[in-house]
């Protein structure tokens, strides 16, 4: 049967229609294999308006009682997976009220009063998509908590900074990893900005044009926890830029893990041997019996193309819509629900990879520091305390290294004698400041990787994160 939400054997949505939809239409245009994960909120919804209709005197306080325990019935139906509506149904906002109906009798026919699916819908998504972001800052702040630990794990291990994938200079690893925490933070900033805007009501918008019941939107937004109202009936019903924000926070939440991934990706490399994965979180070749894959980091880098195409196909599917409700809206929900999966599951995943996924090894990293040109610029900046000009210095040390690659050492490795043929202000302390560890302590700018300031930083991060900096 298609349509028609008293049912009772009419194939129509209201007497106007006299025939049934085609099969294939009707499952072309239900909703309810996807928005039933909207039922909660429905019903809270309709718990709301109903209690409401009735404060106005649109209906009786009885009658809302009725409405309000056959909603509940619903809910404990659900609860109990005997609540299983159809592609009949159409979408959840039908489905409830056709059980409401078959529950509670001809009561059940006046739940939709001074109200449209239009409003409903929207109402309905917005306090899903805000229970979610409520759920989803404390997943990034065990995130932010797991990155720090392994921060102060290693304050005084050093890894290699990289620009252009070239090593560049020596960094402490804490000071790596405390960059992600900054990138989280911005995250959770964003969605709660996003939250601000999912949280306004449009129920009461109606259709489009409001309505002449005399309903009182402001106590349905109370009753549902919404800071306010749409102040315009068209805009409350036609406005998905919530969905578009939400998408587009979480695409760049997505951006943040897949660059961690890539990372790990890269140091896990035989090439680099940074880390080890944990049996825990990887997985093994069908074929080649030593392959050991980064399987999580991977998928998470992979996961960022539906979350990105999501945020495009919502614009896209936006765009071209005049006021005010239209069908196309419907498309919004399996995106949304998408990315908030994606998100959800990525971030959980790539916070165990960082708690228990994978370990440093220090002898590699340490190795690594100290097998390169990456403390250049170091002698540089020691010329230029000697007075020297530093465009001078600069090419000093670049005929230096010159030198040394063709020779096949490394600056530690040539005698003050010669390192003096090259500045005579050149002295034995210079092989201080060579060395790894004096070259990322120096580097005590505000926000730099001195291990001063990473400890400030540290220390900033436990505290805000209410994590132990032992
Ligand atoms: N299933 C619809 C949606 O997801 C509900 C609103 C339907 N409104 C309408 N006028 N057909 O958008």
């Amino acid at each position: 049967m298609a349509g028609g939400v008293t049912g009772g054997g009419s194939a129509t949505w209201s007497d106007r229609f006299e025939q049934g939809l085609h099969p294939a239409i009707e499952r072309f245009n239900a909703s309810i294999g996807f928005d039933i994960t909207l039922l909660q909120e429905d019903l809270d919804g309709s718990v709301a308006h109903a209690r409401m209709l009735a404060d106005c005197g649109v209906i009786d306080q009885a009658e809302a009682d009725q409405l309000c325990s056959g909603l509940e019935q619903i809910r404990a139906e659900a609860a109990a997976g005997s609540f299983n509506p159809g592609i009949d149904d159409e979408d959840v906002h039908f489905a409830v009220e056709r059980r409401l109906i078959a529950l509670r009798g001809p009561v059940g026919k006046k739940l939709h009063t001074g109200r449209s699916r239009n409003d409903q819908v929207g109402t309905d998504l917005r306090l899903w998509l805000r229970r979610r972001i409520d759920e989803l800052d404390p997943l990034v702040r065990l995130f932010q908590t797991a990155l720090l630990r392994q921060a102060l794990d290693h304050r005084n291990t050093l890894i290699p900074g990289y620009t252009h994938l070239q090593r560049a200079q020596p960094v402490c690893l804490a000071h790596h990893l405390l960059a992600y925490v900054e990138m989280l933070e911005r995250d959770r900033q964003r969605f709660e900005d996003v939250r601000k805007r999912v949280n306004c009501s449009p129920l009461g918008a109606a259709a489009l044009a409001g309505t002449p019941v005399p309903i009182n939107r402001h106590s349905t937004a109370a009753a549902l926890d919404f800071e306010g109202i749409y102040a315009n009936s068209l805009d409350a019903v036609s406005d998905r830029d919530f969905a578009v924000e939400f998408s587009a926070a979480a695409s760049l939440l997505m951006v943040h893990l897949s660059r961690l991934a890539e990372e790990v990706i890269f140091w896990a490399s035989e090439e680099c041997g940074f880390v080890r994965l944990s049996d825990r979180c990887a997985t093994g070749s069908s074929l080649m019996p030593q392959k050991k894959n980064p399987d999580v980091p991977e998928l998470v880098r992979g996961k960022c193309g539906r979350v990105f195409g999501h945020l495009q196909g919502l614009l896209t599917m936006i765009k071209g819509l005049p006021l005010a409700y239209n069908k196309d809206f419907q498309e919004d929900k399996e995106a949304l629900f998408d990315v908030v999966n994606t998100s959800f599951q990525c971030l959980e995943a790539m916070t165990i990879l960082i708690e228990e996924g994978l370990s440093f090894r220090p002898d590699r990293l340490e190795a690594a520091v100290g097998s390169d040109f990456s403390n250049a610029t170091d002698v540089a900046d020691y010329l230029v305390a000697r007075q020297v000009p530093f465009r001078e210095a600069y090419q000093i040390v670049g005929s230096v290294v010159k030198q040394c690659l063709s020779d096949g050492l490394l600056l530690r490795d040539l005698s003050l004698e010669r390192w003096r043929q090259f500045h005579p202000s050149i002295d034995a302390d210079l092989f201080d400041a060579l060395a790894p560890r004096q070259v990322v302590a120096a580097r005590l700018s505000e926000g730099g990787t001195g291990f001063a300031r990473v400890e400030e930083q540290l220390a900033l991060w436990s505290d805000r994160l209410g994590l132990a900096n032992h």
